[in-house]
């Protein structure tokens, strides 16, 4: 008697079965944008990356910003990276998760000012529209300044403030620079010693003789690692540094998740809880034991942070 089934055919049956299982299972991951901070390039999200992909999500954005390593006259061409694979993103029906990394999250909430139709809110459940991927949420890594808070903190709230690190491109504009312009301050009046402005309008890590960069922004990595990471830092255009922000993603339209580092020289503790502080911003908030620049020294937990926020 013949079988039933030649081995052959039972083959083409398990291929036919498990493809579109793994087509669908990685099918609904949201697309995931990252966004470095300034002086850092793409590639501080490479472990990032593999760990995202080992969880099968496989549309993976690492940006490279033009303001670092590029002169640029303003903000626009870094709003525009972040801009592009977030609108192809959403037009295609797929959800996505934004990463940024000190002035990462800054660009992110500006590229977010004409996606505030697409949000998953925060404050109120909205319904899937058809054809149209959504917002799931805006995750801040290390992010807490602005040149006002710098300010605000440099002189009221730690007198000796200068002999810290003190990571001005690590900033999210607070909501008052946003509403009032004007009470924006020059980069330059508030930078930190970390911060050394040259003459072509380029800004370097490279400025303090008792904090390096390698300290400031890596100080939970071993001295190889941290030595070498230091040295693919690049300058940062100041025009991009220095420009005023054109929206604040965290009063309530898009979910955002800020994610402290307990151990980060660049951006103190006691600054971010100010932050957190203003009225009217609407923050979920995860203490990491990390340094500034997690994704190289926690990059596990950034995974598990950004599966979380996917997953919502
Ligand atoms: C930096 O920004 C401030 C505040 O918006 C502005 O007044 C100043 O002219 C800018 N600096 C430069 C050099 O463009
Ligand atoms: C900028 O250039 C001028 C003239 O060459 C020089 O005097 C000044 O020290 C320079 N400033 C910096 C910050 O390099
Ligand atoms: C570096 O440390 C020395 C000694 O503590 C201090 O005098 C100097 O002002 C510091 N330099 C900067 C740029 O903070």
């Amino acid at each position: 008697m013949r079988p039933f089934q030649s081995p052959h055919v039972l083959l083409i049956a398990a291929v036919l079965w498990v493809l579109p299982t793994a087509v669908f299972a990685t099918s609904w991951k949201p697309t995931i944008i990252l966004v470095p901070g300034s002086f850092h390039r793409s590639i501080v999200y490479n472990e990032v990356v593999s760990g995202l992909r080992r969880a099968q999500f496989n549309r993976i954005y690492p940006i490279d910003l033009p303001s670092n390593g590029n002169d640029i006259h303003d903000r626009e061409p870094d709003i525009n990276a972040v801009r592009k694979p977030l609108e192809r993103a959403l037009a295609a029906g797929q959800d996505v998760v934004l990463v940024g990394n000190s002035y990462g999250a800054t660009v992110i909430g500006d590229a977010l000012k004409d996606f505030k139709s697409d949000a998953v809110s925060a404050t109120r459940d909205s319904k899937q529209t058809r054809g149209r991927g959504k917002v799931l949420g805006v995750v801040m890594v290390s992010s807490p300044c602005s040149s006002t808070s710098l300010f605000v903190w440099k002189k009221h709230i730690i007198p000796n403030a200068n002999r810290l690190a003190i990571q001005l491109a690590g900033f999210i504009p607070y909501i008052s620079e946003v509403e009032h312009p004007e009470t924006k301050l020059d980069a330059r009046t508030v930078a930190p010693p970390l911060f050394r402005f040259d003459n072509n309008s380029r800004v370097w890590s490279d400025g303090d003789p008792n904090l390096s960069a390698a300290q400031a922004f890596y100080n939970l990595l071993p001295p190889h690692e941290s030595q070498y990471w230091a040295s693919k830092l690049t300058f940062a255009s100041f025009n991009a540094m220095n420009a005023t922000a054109r929206y604040i993603p965290y009063t309530g339209d898009f979910n955002c998740l800020y994610v402290v580092g307990l151990q980060d020289k660049s951006i103190p503790v006691a600054w971010a809880q100010t932050f957190f502080g203003q009225p009217g911003a609407r923050f979920q908030v995860i203490n990491l034991d990390a340094d500034h620049v997690m994704m190289l020294s926690k990059p596990t937990e950034v995974v598990n942070i950004i599966r979380q926020v996917a997953g919502s």
